[in-house]
């Protein structure tokens, strides 16, 4: 199976285009919502708990995990190819969500200033920083209220709505040149349509879905042997720590 990580429900707006695109592969997907929301945890919280879920998903039969979260692939990505995956699994692969949303952006932007909104970790990680190096302008926001109020199912509330407004115009005072914001959390991309309504209509807004899927794909179609390796039932299976 193709495994999918995440602290909770965000991850699905991952696997929902992965089951459009790729629906002849099986999926499991695995929710830490019992410890949800990681954003404003530790780096090391993130790292452990990360590596518990990744662990359970290879126990379980997976092959290759993506982790459908930034703030586990900004913080606990790179640890877990370079020390996790050696040592324990060096025959199978973990891979983020960071790089191809980064390699993908500037097919976007034209300004080359860009907004990201994400959790207080991912913000703090300064991963997407480091991944662009000088090709853009990135400004930063973080939005610590909003995870919390998506996992509980209650964006449709103008709680929601006002806090999401609030951090949109954070970031978009900090550069009138922002042309495009990503929305570096997948919770956010559940909700695109609201972020869409909030930000002005000549600024582009990017949910990472479609671009993970593209790179998934080219990843597998260069990755013959582990591509063999999976299950061709498209079957979708999930598991939660919560309720
Ligand atoms: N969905 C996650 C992300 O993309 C994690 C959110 C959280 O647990 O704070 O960052």
């Amino acid at each position: 199976m193709i495994g999918f990580f995440d602290s909770g429900i965000g991850g699905l707006s991952i696997l929902r285009e992965a089951t459009c695109r790729l629906p002849q592969y099986s999926y499991l997907y695995f929710a830490d919502q019992a410890r949800a929301p990681y954003g404003n945890q530790s780096a090391d919280e993130i790292y452990q708990f990360t590596e518990e879920g990744v662990n359970r998903l290879f126990q379980e039969g997976c092959e290759l995990v993506i982790l459908a979260c930034n703030t586990a692939s900004a913080v606990a990505l790179r640890r877990l190819q370079q020390e996790f995956l050696p040592q324990r699994f060096p025959d199978r692969r973990v891979l983020g969500i960071v790089q191809p949303t980064v390699e993908e952006l500037l097919k976007y932007t034209k300004s080359r200033v860009v907004g990201l909104l994400a959790t207080s970790a991912t913000v703090r990680s300064g991963m997407y920083e480091e991944k662009l190096g000088n090709s853009v302008l990135l400004l930063t926001q973080a939005c610590p209220l909003l995870v919390p109020i998506i996992e509980s199912g209650s964006h449709e509330n103008n709680e929601f709505r006002e806090a999401a407004r609030g951090y949109i115009q954070e970031l978009l005072a900090k550069d009138d040149r922002i042309d495009t914001v990503i929305l570096g959390c997948t919770h956010y991309g559940l909700v695109a349509d609201v972020f869409r309504e909030l930000v002005p209509p000549s600024i582009y807004v990017l949910s990472q879905g479609e671009l993970v899927i593209s790179s998934l794909f080219q990843y597998l179609k260069r990755h013959e042997e582990l591509e063999k390796r999976l299950k061709k039932e498209g079957r979708v299976l999930m598991i939660t720590t919560g309720k």
